[in-house]
């Protein structure tokens, strides 16, 4: 059977520990240079020798909601404090590279839209069009507190924000400059034409913009958009906006039901099924022999911190599991939940559906459920199964940066190559035309395409 292409995204983060819990100690790992420069530019040196698509910063602006009473245990474990802005890196990044897609998160919270959508333009623009922007509401009560608010918005109006977010930035980056607006005649000496740059005019509940945008169309206008959570409001926004959605689920069967799903969604929004790519966050611990990987797996597993992974899980869910017994059942938690209903909600699906499941079952699935441990004929078969379950690509998290990422690149490569699922040479273009072959920009179907000839003088549809 001839398969699709497999996306292959790396997932990192401007800080120490972002999902590798306790590693940051050893001494293979470059989790604590991540403030300068020289990790990152090995890193993407090797993401493209190994023919990956993007690289893919998280990023908060806040701390976890406490564990164990408070904060402590973030600071003591470098849990994403330290953590710079992963905007800054970019353009260093897209020096250094040809091919590769970056992808950033920004929440709706902390860049006033116009600002925002300034600041991808100009990175679209360097980078020949190879920004994604994975867009977030902010779950955690610090980050709402860092930017002006009481207290966290509650979860669907989190999605209900991003809705006007990114209503504002659509205009902006696709309705306010038509195509051949710049000019650059230096004949007539007419720069670009203003017949065919607009002001926007946007009035919503949060945001007066007048425009017009001051950045002309990168290559791409929109970015490449990505997404991550998955209850209903989550699927419901991916279903609407996304080109790629991030997913943690605990097995292949789990992955089907939310990208089925979340494709039927889409279909329902007058997009194609095949608009949205799905990228399943996996670990992979390869090694020569299925021995050899598993003594990897042994060696990694005595540096692993259980309170870096609770402190980090409950702050993301908002409930504070520290100091509670391990066998104390979490799972009707998910009910209440303001923070990310994803975590609990992804167990009691891997559970079959249990709601009995304690804080042990959350650790265990956590550190195991999403983890690759072989020889890479194994891995790469393993990565078929999340393949026939629809899922297009992974989203590879690492516990050595960047070993993880330089065995992946150096055993697993080599094996997906052979099978035909990643191409010899690099994939060129702009990332969306990377992740769809369907060129540049946005297809007509999706949202933000409506903007487009908006805002023309003659043109009927308003703002
Ligand atoms: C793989 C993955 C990556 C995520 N990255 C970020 C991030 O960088 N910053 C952030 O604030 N939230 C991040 N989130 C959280 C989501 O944006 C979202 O708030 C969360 O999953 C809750 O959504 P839900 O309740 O709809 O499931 C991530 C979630 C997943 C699954």
């Amino acid at each position: 059977m001839s398969r699709p292409r497999l996306l292959l995204n790396a997932f990192t983060m401007n800080t120490v520990t972002h999902v590798s819990y306790g590693t940051w100690r050893r001494e293979d790992t470059r989790q604590t240079e991540f403030h300068t420069l020289a990790p990152w530019l090995e890193l993407v040196g090797i993401l493209e020798r190994g023919g990956f698509d993007s690289v893919f910063f998280a990023d908060v602006v806040g701390l976890y909601d406490d564990f164990d009473g408070g904060w402590d245990t973030h600071v003591i474990e470098g849990l994403q404090i330290p953590n710079h802005d992963p905007s800054a890196l970019v353009s260093a990044l897209a020096a250094a590279t040809e091919h590769l897609g970056i992808v950033i998160t920004s929440s709706v919270l902390q860049d006033h839209p116009f600002s925002f959508a300034r600041k991808i333009s100009t990175l679209d623009h360097l980078s020949g069009g190879r920004i994604g922007w994975n867009v977030v509401t902010s779950a955690l009560r610090n980050s709402a507190r860092n930017f002006d608010l009481p207290d966290r918005v509650d979860h669907d109006g989190r999605y209900e924000w991003a809705e006007e977010y990114t209503e504002v930035v659509y205009k902006l980056w696709e309705g306010s400059w038509d195509d051949g607006a710049l000019l650059r005649d230096r004949t007539r000496g007419v720069h670009a034409d203003p017949a065919k740059i607009h002001k926007i005019d946007h009035r919503s509940a949060r945001y007066s913009v007048e425009g017009p945008h001051l950045s002309a169309p990168s290559p791409q206008r929109t970015p490449v958009l990505f997404q991550a959570g998955t209850s209903a409001a989550g699927r419901a926004f991916a279903a609407r906006h996304a080109e790629g959605v991030f997913i943690n689920q605990g097995s292949p069967s789990a992955a089907r039901e939310v990208v089925d799903d979340t494709r039927n969604r889409a279909l329902a929004e007058g997009r194609a099924r095949d608009d949205i790519k799905f990228f399943q966050g996996l670990t992979v611990i390869v090694g020569s022999t299925e021995e050899e990987a598993r003594r990897k797996a042994a060696d990694l597993d005595s540096s692993f911190s259980v309170d870096g992974l609770l402190a980090h899980r409950s702050g993301g869910i908002g409930v504070d599991l520290g100091g509670l017994p391990t066998d104390t059942p979490i799972g009707k938690l998910a009910e209440g939940v303001q923070g990310t209903r994803s975590s609990i909600e992804g167990l009691i699906r891997a559970a079959g559906g249990r709601t009995d499941v304690t804080i042990a079952d959350f650790i265990r699935h956590k550190q195991e459920a999403t983890r690759i441990v072989g020889a890479p004929e194994q891995v790469v078969d393993e990565l078929e199964r999340w393949q026939d379950a629809g899922v297009d690509g992974i989203n590879l998290q690492y516990l050595l940066t960047p070993g993880s990422f330089s065995d992946f690149a150096d055993h697993v490569v080599p094996e997906l190559r052979a099978r035909g699922l990643v191409p010899h040479e690099p994939v060129t273009g702009t990332l969306r035309d990377k992740l769809t072959g369907k060129g540049d920009q946005l297809p007509d179907s999706h949202p933000a395409r409506r903007w487009r000839g908006a805002f023309t003088p003659t043109a009927t549809k308003s703002g």
